[in-house]
């Protein structure tokens, strides 16, 4: 039924549910084709301040954040083990939502997949600011893994 999807991941236990889900949409549709993202924020992006003159190691920092966008996306792909046939792992930088709207947009997507819920410990609303933005500016369907 789907034939171009999008997965956003942070490496969080609903991000991988929405990639066990992926993989299922996968191996029902051979010729289906899937897009791995995860969004990277470097250090200066995060804060926003003159990182030339703080205490802050801001190298060490980004290369801390960078290891960690590696392992979210590296777990993530592990779901799909063996069977990595049409799935594209991507890490890109920026803001998570805007980035899986753009490459939503950009790969001619069908269908936009995300969690619920990401690594923020906040449990008491529904969704988080991510999948919110995503099922708002989305140009397709998208599904809410929970
Ligand atoms: N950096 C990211 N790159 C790609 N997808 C992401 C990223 N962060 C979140 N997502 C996707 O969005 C889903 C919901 O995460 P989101 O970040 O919206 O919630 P949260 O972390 O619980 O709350 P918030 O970040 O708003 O405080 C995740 O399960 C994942 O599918
Ligand atoms: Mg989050």
């Amino acid at each position: 039924m789907f034939k171009r999807i999008v997965l956003g991941t942070d490496g969080s236990e609903d991000s991988l549910k929405a990639a066990r889900l992926c993989k299922s949409l996968l191996e029902s549709d051979p010729s289906c084709t899937l897009v791995v993202l995860h969004a990277h924020k470097p250090f200066a992006l995060v804060y926003g301040y003159d990182l030339e003159h703080s205490a802050i190691d801001a190298a060490a920092v980004d290369e801390a954040l960078r290891e960690a966008a590696q392992k979210s996306l590296e777990i993530t792909m592990e779901v799909f083990g063996d069977h990595q046939a049409g799935v594209t792992g991507v890490i890109e930088q920026g803001d998570a939502g805007r980035l899986i709207v753009a490459k939503a947009r950009d790969a001619g997507a069908d269908l936009v997949v995300v969690g619920s819920r990401g690594l923020s410990g906040v449990t008491s609303l529904l969704m988080g600011s991510v999948s919110t933005h995503v099922v708002h500016a989305s140009p397709c369907s998208v599904l809410v893994v929970r």
